[in-house]
């Protein structure tokens, strides 16, 4: 039996989207306030994709910053995954786009679907490739174009969200390795498949004159449910990757970028003073599965992780899909 190859994140990095929609945009659109979107969720601003611009775009230039950060080239990745809910096209995969984009030449692609889980859900299957020795450097990245799925008549939701890209190369941990993947967990429950949901597009309800008439195409939530849901199980990912270390050990929790007040509660919950968070989500909104990468890549450049420390990162999102993952940085 061949022994578990031990995983490190080599590198990260990150894109945004130059085109800024502030609370004020927002509210020229949609009967909402700055205030009241400030007040309820933390956010101020979110970016957009320029016209033309999807998903794969987002995840090259992220890409290709983990790539640089990494010092690794693309031919040298041999596994590319994709978690995205928003792919250019149903079909093929965001990540064959990517990969052809990159010149990984040497790699296979696939995408992940877990919603805002995606980007743990990509880097957990990368970390079990390497793990497992079936893939040497993995791309894992997390990406959306949620602005095209937004009802701007549904103040409820229109205003959450944004688009953006993070990336993270995976290698066994002797090769340059910046953290060490320790711990990692991924649940469901799809009893819950429409507290966040879009009906249309799928081959259940596939794309009619009628289906775009009904405004089916765009992404329609169950706000408070999944707030009461999400500060439970933030709270709880976060005590079970920390089990077994101490308080003093934990650097950074990076968590999905849901809520600003959903995350103060779960911290509160924990017991946590909230400058252990990473939070950003006041110039992102929710960016769905770029939250996670692009909050980890900024928090490595700002030099919030010290050697020796731990990271916790933990997500949630429509499925229900949830992730947690213990990193030794
Ligand atoms: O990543 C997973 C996807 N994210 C989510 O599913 C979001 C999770 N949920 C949330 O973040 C919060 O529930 C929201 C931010 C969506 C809503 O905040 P809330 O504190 O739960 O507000 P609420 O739904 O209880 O609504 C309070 C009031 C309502 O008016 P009435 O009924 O009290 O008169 C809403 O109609 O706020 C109203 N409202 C708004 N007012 C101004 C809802 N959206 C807006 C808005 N601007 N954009």
């Amino acid at each position: 039996m061949t022994s578990r190859v031990r995983v490190g994140i080599a590198g990260t990095g990150c894109y945004a989207p130059e085109r800024v929609l502030t609370n004020q945009d927002c509210a020229k659109l949609v009967d909402t306030s700055d205030e009241w979107i400030v007040q309820r969720t933390g956010i101020r601003e979110r970016r957009f994709a320029a016209d033309g611009q999807a998903t794969s775009d987002m995840c090259v230039r992220a890409a290709r910053r983990a790539l640089e950060a990494a010092r690794v080239s693309p031919e040298e990745i041999d596994l590319v995954v994709v978690g995205t809910l928003t792919p250019d096209y149903l079909l093929p995969s965001c990540s064959c786009l990517v990969q052809n984009q990159l010149g990984c030449k040497n790699a296979g692609a696939f995408d992940v679907a877990a919603a805002c889980t995606g980007f743990l859900t990509a880097l957990h299957t990368g970390e079990a490739f390497i793990a497992a020795g079936r893939a040497k450097r993995v791309l894992v990245i997390g990406a959306e174009t949620l602005s095209r799925f937004l009802d701007w008549e549904d103040r409820t939701s229109c205003i959450l969200f944004g688009d953006g890209a993070g990336a993270a190369v995976l290698v066994p941990l002797e090769e340059r390795a910046q953290g060490e993947i320790l711990k990692t967990t991924l649940g469901a429950d799809g009893s819950s498949f429409d507290l966040i949901h879009m009906r249309g597009g799928g081959s259940l309800v596939p794309p009619t004159h009628d289906s775009v008439d009904r405004k089916e195409h765009f992404i329609r939530l169950k706000g408070r449910d999944v707030f009461r849901f999400a500060v439970t199980k933030m709270a709880e990912l976060i005590e079970s990757m920390a089990e077994g270390h101490s308080y003093e050990e934990i650097g950074l929790i990076v968590p999905h970028q849901v809520n600003g007040r959903i995350i103060e509660a779960a911290m509160e919950r924990v017991g946590w003073p909230l400058d252990k968070a990473m939070i950003n989500i006041d110039r992102y909104g929710n960016t769905s599965a770029a939250s996670v990468p692009i909050a980890l890549d900024e928090a490595v450049r700002q030099g919030r992780l010290k050697p020796g420390q731990l990271l916790i990162s933990v997500a949630f999102g429509a499925g229900l899909t949830w992730g947690g993952t213990l990193v030794r940085w």
